[in-house]
């Protein structure tokens, strides 16, 4: 069987001239072609948004329930490496973040939001993810979580135990 695998990666930002900040993602497109078997199948996953120039793009949000879990199965695929690693949590850069999605059903402790979705309470994570995330170097790969991980799942109120 002969087997081709394609991966393209495509960001365009700010058009110069138009009033708005456009940005076009055609992120993880993958053709899988299996030429004996006469099967093609892909996947594209892309988004077009346009926002009014200085305001702020979409971003996704890491949020308490990371706290002391830190499983990191989200980091490997963001298509910008934009997650960065503290003592007992992760953080999106938001000027980095394409708003793909990727990253959110990849958190066993559901995590990770949209933030125009992040639950009531958790407001306060939006500027901590961009703060943190200045000073915190970028993670791309998975590694073993923190030994307690499991007992710190259905925990609330973790905020208190961030290490900065
Ligand atoms: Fe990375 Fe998640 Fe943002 Fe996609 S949504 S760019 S995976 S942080
Ligand atoms: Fe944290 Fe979930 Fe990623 S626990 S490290 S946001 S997989």
């Amino acid at each position: 069987m002969f087997l081709i695998t394609i991966e393209i990666l495509i960001e365009v930002r700010s058009v110069p001239g138009w009033p708005y900040d456009v940005q076009f993602n055609a992120i993880d497109t993958r053709a899988v072609m299996c030429i004996n078997h006469s099967l093609i199948s892909g996947t594209i996953s892309h988004s077009l948004r346009a926002q009014k120039t200085g305001i702020h793009s979409m971003t996704f949000v890491v949020t308490e329930a990371c706290i002391k879990c830190k499983l990191t199965d989200c980091v490997e695929v963001c298509p910008v490496d934009c997650f960065h690693e503290g003592p007992n949590i992760l953080v999106i850069d938001p000027d980095e973040c394409i708003d793909c999605t990727l990253c959110e059903p990849e958190c066993p402790v559901e995590a990770i939001y949209s933030e125009d979705e992040v639950p009531a309470g958790q407001e306060q994570y939006l500027e901590l993810n961009a703060e943190l995330c200045q000073d915190w170097p970028v993670i791309t790969e998975m590694k073993d979580p923190p030994e307690d991980a499991d007992e710190w799942r259905d925990v609330k109120d973790k905020l208190q135990y961030l290490e900065r």
